[in-house]
Formats: structure tokens, sequence, C-alpha cells
């Protein structure tokens, strides 16, 4: 049977993941040095740590771990979640998903009929417009600069996409230490984007895997906590912290904070779609935050990645040609580079690759037909530090 010609309609116009292909298609060549990739590096992993909890939670909790769980998530882990972020909220305010893509997914879900807009930012991460996507939602992109979304060009676009009789259903943003664009807000760009949100009656997603991998200067409030405490509201952001960047991607744990009613329906999909969160998964971390390992585990993954950071800055600043310029991220794990307005990443990651370094390509990570080409995003936490200096070397022999 040719089950192509009964595809649904979004299925058909399904692409494979264009950052995998690129990554792939630089996977045999000797000796490369990756920028691509968005992975963490394995060495922090709490692997021993865990190993010990998930043989602790299995053996004795096994009765209850193996059994079919409460869609919402386990209210132990929950219970850990609202210690461990000193937060005063109810239980029904937030609920564990499979990673936040799974959360974004579920959230997008609940609000998004065919050709209604989101908002994003331009760029943004591919795995969430990818999500958006699937939705069929018109993701419309705008542009940021060091200190965050541009309020003049967020107010034109509402404003022009309104007139067009169009249904904006929510913004999604990524204020600290930005993928791919290496990113922070400030606090008056946080301030200033949720009042025009309140004002215009825009609801915030906050996608929140990097805030706590700080490595210089001083955190800043998420949106979520902002809006909830100087802007007395309680319904604007809803908040996703994914502890893939901490514990593992292959963990698959994160949790979504905000609005109960909101986080009701986000529940509903996770039980008509996946029942419930691994069980075990997130009791492992809950036992974790229990033991209070947490704390000094991340203390130890921005002890660990500070050096890289340092170091992929300072080669940058010592080959680079001064015609091409960087982010200059606190924390996180990407930085973005802008080349001159005439030279095309695209063009240049094949280059790249003959010389053995590869990154990815700006244009991967912007809605289709609002891409630009003479930006790339480079990965920090993969690469060893000597093979930090050796690949940007290669890169900007490249473009001076
Ligand atoms: C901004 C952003 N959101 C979400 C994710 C995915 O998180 P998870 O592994 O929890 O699905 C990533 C991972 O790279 C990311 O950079």
């Amino acid at each position: 049977m040719n089950h192509s010609k009964s595809f649904s309609r979004v299925t058909m116009g399904m692409k494979s993941s264009l950052i995998r292909e690129l990554v792939a298609s630089t996977k045999n060549i000797p000796g490369l040095i990756s920028f691509a990739g968005g992975f963490p590096s394995p060495k922090t992993f709490p692997a021993q740590q865990l190993a010990e909890i998930f043989r602790e939670v299995v053996k004795n909790e096994g009765q209850d771990v193996l059994q079919y769980g409460a869609s919402e998530g386990d209210s132990l882990l929950k219970e850990q979640l609202l210690k461990w972020e000193g937060l005063d909220l109810s239980q029904d305010e937030m609920m564990i998903s499979v990673g936040a893509t799974n959360a974004l997914y579920y959230y997008g879900k609940t609000l998004v009929d065919p050709g209604d807009v989101v908002l994003c930012e331009a760029p943004t991460f591919l795995g969430s417009l990818v999500a958006f996507d699937a939705l069929e939602a018109d993701c419309q992109s705008v542009p940021f600069d060091d200190d965050g979304i541009l309020m003049a060009e967020i107010e034109a676009k509402v404003r022009s996409l309104r007139l067009r009789g169009k249904n904006i259903k929510f913004i999604y943003v990524i204020p600290d230490f930005h993928n791919p664009g290496g990113i922070s807000y400030s606090l008056q760009r946080r301030r200033e984007l949720i009042r025009f949100c309140l004002d215009n009656e825009i609801p915030i997603v906050e996608d929140n895997p990097y805030s706590r991998l700080r490595y210089s200067g001083e955190p800043l409030p998420t949106l979520f906590s902002l809006a909830r405490g100087e802007f007395g509201d309680t319904s604007l952001v809803t908040e996703i912290v994914s502890f893939s960047k901490i514990l593992g991607p292959g963990m698959r744990v994160a949790f979504a904070k905000g609005d109960k009613e909101l986080i009701g329906k986000m529940v509903s999909w996770q039980q008509k779609i996946n029942i419930t969160p691994d069980c075990v998964a997130q009791r492992a971390v809950a036992r974790f935050l229990e033991k209070g390992l947490m704390d000094p585990h991340i203390a130890s993954i921005r002890a660990f990645y500070t050096p890289y950071l340092q170091k992929m800055l300072s080669d940058l600043e010592r080959y680079m040609p001064e015609s091409v310029t960087w982010t200059k991220p606190q924390g996180g794990i990407f930085l973005w580079m802008t080349l001159p307005e005439n030279v095309n990443a695209d063009e240049l990651f094949h280059a790249a690759a003959q010389r053995q370094v590869s990154f990815i390509p700006g244009s991967k990570f912007y809605p289709q037909g609002q891409e630009r080409y003479n930006k790339l995003r480079l990965n920090f936490s993969f690469a060893t530090p000597q093979q930090i200096e050796t690949g940007i070397r290669r890169l900007a022999e490249l473009l001076v």
C-alpha cells in the first residue's frame, strides 16, 4: 500500500529537520570541529548521581512510579519544584511535560487555530517554529537587539496584522541566553514587553532552558515573575523551564507554569496524546531536588562552561576581521554572528566544512520567507577549548 497518498495536509507539508540534515552532511568529515549542534556537553550530566537515584526510585517506589501516573505530572516533583523556585503557586498552575518542546506544542495546541498568528523573535528556536508550523500557525517574526525584542517593530507589526484582520494568539520569546541569538533581555525591555502585551492582550510564552546557566553578571527576573510581582498579573505569562541543559536532554523533563485554566487545557492535551510524562524520570528529578543536589550541580555546570565561553569570545576577538560582529552572552550555550551583508552563511557553511569547521547558517532560524542570510550560530558547549581556537581560526581565515 502506498501510504503517501493518504498523508494529511500537515504531514505532506512536513520537512525533515534542516539542522539535522546539515549536521549529518558533515558527520563523516575527519577532524571536523563542530560549533553546529545544540548539545550540552555529556561531561555535565550527573550520570553517577542519577544512576543511584534511578535505582533507588525503582527499587523503593517502583509500585508507584511504574504505574500510569497523573497527566499533570508527579505531585511530588511539583512540590519539590515549587520549593526549589521559592514559589507560592498552587499545583494546578504547573504541569510537567516531556521536555519543553512538548509543553510548547500543547501551549500552541490550546490556543492556535490554523492561520492564527504566532509572534516570535527573528531569529528564534527552530524546534518551536516546527511545533507551531505543525499547528498551521502563521509565524510572524520581530527582530531584536542586544536588549531584547524591538518594541517599535512589535508595535508596528501588531498594528498592521490587526488592520489586516489577523488573529494574534500569543508571542513566543526566549528572554535569557537566547537560542540562537545569545542575547538576554534587559530589565527595561522585559517591563516594556509585559506592559505592551498586557495593553494589547497578547499572552506571552516564555521559553527558559538557559537562565540558570549564567557565567557572569547578575540574574534578571523572568517575565513570569515580573508579571506576577510588579504587574500583579497571574495570567499573561506562561513560563516553560527545561532540564535538558541541566540534567541531560535524554531525561525529557520540563515544567510549565501559568494560568490555571490554560495549564488545565494543556494537561488535557497531554492526557490525550501521551497520557503522562515518564513517571520514573519525574520521580528521579524529585529525589534529586529533595536531596539538595540541584544547586551544587548547576554551580558545577557553570564552572565547567565558563572557560568555554571565555575561550570562544577571546578567540573571536583575536582572529575575526572587523567586518564581523557577534553577541557577547553571559551564559547559555550559543552566540550569534553577523557577517557583512554580502556574505551568505549558507554558502560559507560548505566552504567551512571543507576547512573542517561547522556552524548553523542563520537562515534556518527564521519563519519561511523571513530569512536573513548573513548570520550564523556558534555553539560553545561541545568542542573543547583547544578545538575552539582551531575552529575559530579556520572560520576567520574564510572571512578575511
Ligand atoms: C530555546 C529552546 N527551547 C527549547 C529547547 C528544547 O528543550 P527540550 O529538550 O526540553 O525539549 C531548546 C533546546 O535546544 C532550546 O534552545
